[in-house]
């Protein structure tokens, strides 16, 4: 693939841009400056810099985020950032045309903090987003209230929230502390823990999502701070 199709694959701009990128000199790969923009090299894996800065070329874009809080998922944000804004430019512009850059996997409030996954693979987005597709989501909620036991065995029973008839159960519930519990939903209402923790009596004071299926927000990863997922790290959403 040709320099500059592998950097306007990236996001880096237009073929014009990416070409002028190229010419002027700030484009290395392997370390060596390439002033060609049509100079070959094979995509798959391969690191170069642009403008000092390293980047790997990815066909599709799967990353992780730990979203902080005072942020909204949406690239049209009414009252606070958007989470794209935390993201580097060439990954919100990448593809180009009108459904540029990587998408939220579902969304996260405002207040909510954790783990949050972007892609630009629309069949990656629908088949996490799908509600036949049950990925156990693990949610570290903390409580205005002292939790009991009798909440948390309402709440793998089931609770009625007020938009369906339905109850919706916890596939998990575990008291972790006075005010703490850790919670696995399969599925992903709007608010759907503050809405069943309101359900059994209590208030979501703060909410944190530590794991999607088997893959769990890394320690290092501070908010605000992304990465790319490994091939491992997507196998180990759906195991
Ligand atoms: N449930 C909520 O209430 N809020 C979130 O952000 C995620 C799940």
């Amino acid at each position: 693939m040709q320099l500059q199709d592998i950097l306007f694959s990236q996001g880096f701009g237009t073929r014009r841009v990416c070409a002028g990128l190229i010419q002027q000199g700030f484009v290395a790969v392997a370390g060596i400056p390439c002033t060609e923009p049509a100079m070959e090299f094979v995509a798959e894996d391969l690191r170069f810099t642009v403008q000092g800065v390293a980047w790997e070329y990815h066909e599709k874009a799967y990353l992780m985020l730990h979203k902080p809080a005072g942020y909204e998922c949406s690239q049209k944000p009414s009252t606070y950032p958007s989470i794209y804004t935390l993201l580097p430019s060439p990954i919100r512009q990448r593809g180009g045309g009108a459904a540029a850059g990587v998408q939220a996997v579902g969304r996260l409030d405002q207040d909510t903090t954790g783990l949050l996954l972007l892609s630009d693979d629309g069949k990656f987005i629908h088949r996490m987003s799908s509600p036949r597709h049950h990925v156990p989501k693990v949610y570290e909620v903390t409580a205005k209230h002292a939790v009991d036991d009798r909440q948390v065995q309402k709440l793998l029973a089931g609770v009625v929230l007020d938009d369906d008839p339905k109850p919706v159960r916890a596939a998990a519930c575990e008291k972790t502390g006075e005010l703490q519990l850790s919670l696995t939903l399969t599925e992903g209402k709007y608010h759907q823990v503050k809405r069943m923790i309101a359900a059994v009596g209590n208030r979501v004071e703060d909410l944190h999502r530590s794991q999607l299926g088997g893959l769990m927000l890394p320690e290092d990863l501070k908010p605000g701070q992304w990465r790319w997922l490994t091939a491992q790290d997507l196998s180990s959403i759906s195991t």
